[in-house]
């Protein structure tokens, strides 16, 4: 049995038209949708088993927002196994399943002096830093993946509206991918802000990837835990990092909503 066989067993109607990725904490977004079908990882040969506290590693499927979606609450990060291409099959299945779009989420540190603790940040553009690609591997032509416009132009333009109309204050710019599962150094972070990101993080990149290789759009927001090594007076730790997360899941779950809302009203058809 494959991981789509079991899912079409056990959810006959399923039909998500976007998927998500919940990163560290956020996984309380799966408690707003409707009709909830959970599946959890181990059932679904394949998917991995993630070893990240703060990641449950399930499959939700149901309504958010009047769309029906289809959550992976919790992901594999490539520090975990040294696997940059641990969320192909899951993409790869939610793909067959017929999603067109993801939406990813993440945990991450702000270089933006004014995005602290608790600020949403839209992702328009990313810098591998890893050294890693979930490509590597791949033999056929299709591993030459364009990566301008990445990050969906349209679903980035609405997920800006979505907040403004919201109150929101949300961030936005390049985020650089850190291998992990270490915290950069003061030095690095320097570095980063001269190569020009706002955000660092362990992980997102390699799904953004995986995406266009596969053709489903992106939009990806982080969430804000911390400004970045150096930066601010708080220790780094990944219990800071959950605990923040966890306070400004209302304000992803706002964004994520509102967007999903948009979408339902064919505002962008996908
Ligand atoms: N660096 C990398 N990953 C992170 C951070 C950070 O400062 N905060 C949350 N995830």
């Amino acid at each position: 049995m494959t991981a789509l066989d079991v899912i079409k067993a056990r959810v006959p109607d399923a039909a998500p038209v976007i998927g998500l990725v919940l990163g560290s904490g956020l996984g309380a977004l799966a408690d707003h949708v409707d009709g909830a079908v959970f599946i959890p990882y181990s059932d679904l040969p394949g998917f991995p088993h993630t070893t990240v506290s703060g990641h449950s590693g399930d499959l939700v499927f149901g309504q958010l927002g009047g769309v029906s979606v289809a959550m992976l609450r919790g992901r594999a990060h490539y520090y975990e196994n040294g696997d940059a291409a641990a969320m192909r099959l899951p993409l790869e299945t939610l793909q067959a399943l017929g999603v067109k779009a993801m939406f990813l989420t993440n945990a991450a540190g702000s270089l933006l002096p004014d995005a602290g603790p608790g600020s949403p940040l839209l992702i328009t553009d990313h810098i591998n830093f890893s050294g890693a690609n979930p490509l590597m591997g791949e033999t056929s032509d299709k591993r030459f993946v364009a990566m301008e416009n990445a990050y969906d132009p349209d679903l980035t333009a609405l997920m800006r509206d979505t907040a403004a109309e919201r109150g929101i204050s949300l961030a936005e710019g390049t985020y650089m991918w850190f291998s992990g599962p270490v915290f950069e150094t003061p030095a690095e972070i320097r570095m980063a802000g001269v190569m020009g990101a706002a955000a660092v993080g362990m992980s997102t990149v390699p799904e953004v990837i995986l995406c266009r290789f596969l053709k489903l759009r992106v939009v990806a927001l982080s969430l804000i835990t911390n400004l970045a090594a150096g930066m601010g007076d708080t220790a780094l730790s990944h219990e800071q990092t959950k605990s923040v997360a966890g306070d400004g899941a209302q304000t992803m779950e706002t964004l994520v909503t509102g967007f999903l809302e948009h979408i339902a009203h064919g505002d962008v058809s996908l």
